[in-house]
């Protein structure tokens, strides 16, 4: 069975290689996703995206359960939302935060996240190859190989 991975973007990366592309780049999801699945073809990857809150709640609630790790870039959601902050701790899968930009270094407000305490780790700042890093992350967890029982 091949491990399962699902990708979920929240509010405004579908505009990803167009919006500010200063700040997120020019390359597009798509291009994203043939990159992974050219990368690691024994990876089963799904995506999802959506605008609103609360549908984002409602896949983590259906892949948490299917798939072997979530990669959630949940935009500006990631400071504002205790409903993911709980969806995530509500399912078995490990999510892998994730940010195209580094969060850390823009304006204060988007220093703070209210995921990342309940993700098994974060990666931002490194333009849509952050997705690739929390592939391999991913891969090291289902791997056993991630240390102090994470
Ligand atoms: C983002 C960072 C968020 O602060 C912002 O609201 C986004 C994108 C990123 O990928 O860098 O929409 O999550």
């Amino acid at each position: 069975m091949p491990m399962k991975i699902d990708i979920i973007n929240g509010p405004n990366l579908n505009l990803t290689g167009t919006r500010e592309p200063c700040v997120y780049g020019t390359r597009g999801i798509p291009q994203l996703l043939a990159g992974l699945q050219d990368k690691y073809p024994d990876v089963e990857f799904s995506f999802y995206q959506s605008n609103c809150e609360g549908e984002l709640v409602t896949r983590i609630q259906e892949s948490g359960f299917n798939t072997e790790g979530i990669i959630l870039n949940a935009g500006a959601y990631t400071h504002t939302s205790i409903a993911l902050r709980d969806a995530i701790t509500a399912v078995e899968a490990p999510v892998v935060e994730v940010h195209i930009s580094n969060v850390f270094a823009r304006e204060e407000f988007r220093a703070k996240s209210m995921i990342a305490g309940v993700c098994i780790g974060s990666i931002a700042g490194f333009g849509l190859d952050s997705y690739v890093l929390a592939v391999e992350a991913l891969r090291l967890r289902y791997a056993g190989k991630l240390p102090y029982g994470v």
